[in-house]
């Protein structure tokens, strides 16, 4: 494991994990996210990748171990420990439901618990180590029946950040930087087409930032009304407006010490713009209909589909608060622009949906990846994860997905890819040329395919760098003008 790991501890009202807590966090170096309901666990675990789950009793009732029974339901590989205050009070049957890794009497001894969190990761990561092993097995005995996979067995296991799933390398290069920014206090801008993840994204950067025991609050700014989104964000007095009958705290000041992410904000009104410029720039607060005005300190990642620049340009978003916002600037690739993530998001979506309805599928068929990474998605990841979950409802059980279960439109859709099917046409008279003229064909293609990257196409042509480097040379080839004759 690269990462240490992240834990989420459940907590009881009344109990004190404050020591826990330190150590795991401190002397383990554990991400440690502490949830004071079953609902907030569930929550934080939909939103950023959870490695093991604590969950304790509560006077002498066992919430806390009906939880964990669900949770290996939802959550199949995070981890479980129970903490209970008697052990006499729960059956064999209900702890073996459960499937817990270990469960620990009250009071917790700190280190007792960091030791026992240690040696449950490393077990959990044996047990990754194992599973990717006996996949890989089984993968390339697959190929044998369901024609040639290309590189599936040798494909690199799909990189994470928190939710987000990828293997391009316009991803790792945009999840490497947002990384970075994370851990920094510079408001975020992410841009990108509807779909892409860049709710995803936000919410991987709040968890990896320091503000991460602070709430992250989302406000949608498309089709909100502006006095409504200044009430919902800058709060305001009772009175203030028409059906403003309590005083409202507003976002920003809920969600203080924390992150406010911003959807749509291309959609605000000018007005809206400048208070917000002035929350940038002062961190300052005024309630509607109040004069008084507060600090807080939220950090901004805001979101949109439109190009904010193009808006700026048309003078329908101020530049200044485009300078602003843009602290770092992130562009979510289309799915279109990394056509290589289509086949490890489709068999993610495919395990992910065919355990939520407990479904048995075997995988994908190479020729269902295929035509699935020649589609053209213009909802981005979120249709092809729409495409994937009809596929798994129509499948059956002990069977793989095939084309046949693929929506008529998308089978319909001629491949995109074009040049692929393109027949390798020799030139030249001689042996010698026409030879030549193939071998030109092929790196070409290879190079277009891996966008360039020269190390990714010497490998996937079984050439050393510099034997690439030389065809390159030999045969005139550059990234900008291909050059077929
Ligand atoms: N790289 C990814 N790995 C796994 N799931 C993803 C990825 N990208 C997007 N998704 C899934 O696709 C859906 C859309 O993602 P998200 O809501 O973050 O997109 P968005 O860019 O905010 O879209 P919109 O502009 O329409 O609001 C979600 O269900 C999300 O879980
Ligand atoms: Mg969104």
């Amino acid at each position: 494991m690269d990462e240490p790991g992240t834990v989420v501890i459940v907590s009881r009202q009344g109990s004190d994990w404050t020591w826990p807590l330190h150590v795991l966090a401190e002397r383990y170096a554990y991400r440690v996210v502490l949830a004071h309901s079953f609902s907030e666990a569930l929550t934080t675990m939909a939103t950023i990748h959870v490695d093991l789950a604590i969950a304790e009793d509560h006077a002498g009732e066992d919430a806390g171990l009906t939880f964990l029974t669900g949770l290996r339901v939802s959550h199949p590989d995070i981890t479980r420990i129970y903490v209970t205050s008697n052990s006499d009070c729960i059956s064999e049957p209900a702890l073996s439901q459960a499937a817990i890794y270990q469960f620990l009497l009250k009071p917790v001894d700190a280190s007792q618990l960091g030791l026992l969190v240690e040696r449950a990761l490393e077990t959990r990561e044996l047990a990754r180590r194992h599973r990717i092993l006996s996949r890989e097995f089984k993968i390339s005995g697959d190929g044998l029946i369901f024609g040639e996979r290309k590189n599936a067995a040798f494909r690199a296991e799909s990189q994470r950040f928190e939710k987000l799933v990828y293997v391009s390398a316009k991803m790792a290069e945009l999840c490497d930087l947002a990384r970075q920014a994370a851990k920094t206090e510079l408001p975020i801008l992410i841009e990108g087409e509807t779909g892409t993840g860049k709710e995803l994204l936000a919410r991987a950067i709040h968890y990896n930032s320091m503000r991460r025991a602070s709430p992250l609050l989302v406000q949608n700014c498309g089709g909100v009304p502006d006095e409504l989104l200044q009430s919902e964000l800058f709060g305001h007095k009772r009175g203030s407006f028409t059906g403003a009958i309590s005083d409202r705290l507003g976002l920003f000041r809920a969600a203080d010490g924390g992150t406010v992410f911003l959807d749509e904000i291309s959609e605000v009104s000018p007005s809206f713009q400048v208070s917000l410029l002035r929350f940038l720039q002062e961190g300052e607060v005024k309630p509607l209909g109040s004069d008084r005005v507060t600090h807080c300190n939220v950090r901004i990642i805001v979101a949109s589909n439109r190009r904010l620049k193009n808006l700026v340009a048309r003078g329908e978003f101020r530049q200044d608060l485009y300078f602003r916002l843009k602290g770092f600037e992130f562009e979510v690739p289309s799915l279109r622009e990394r056509p290589e993530d289509i086949g490890p998001l489709a068999e993610f979506f495919a395990a992910k949906h065919a355990d939520a309805i407990g479904r048995k599928i075997l995988g994908i068929t190479a020729n269902t990846i295929e035509k699935l990474s020649s589609g053209e998605f213009p909802g981005n990841v979120r249709e092809l994860e729409n495409e994937i979950r009809r596929m798994v409802a129509l499948a059956k059980d002990g069977e793989y997905l095939t084309t046949r279960n693929m929506s008529a439109t998308l089978l319909a859709a001629s491949p995109r890819r074009s040049s692929e099917a393109v027949a390798f046409l020799p030139e030249g008279v001689t042996l010698k040329d026409q030879v030549e003229s193939l071998e030109k064909q092929i790196v070409s293609r290879a190079l277009v395919r891996n966008h360039w990257n020269q190390s990714r196409t010497a490998n996937e042509l079984g050439l050393s760098r510099v034997g690439l480097a030389n065809k390159i040379k030999r045969y005139s080839l550059n990234e900008h003008g291909q050059q077929h004759q």
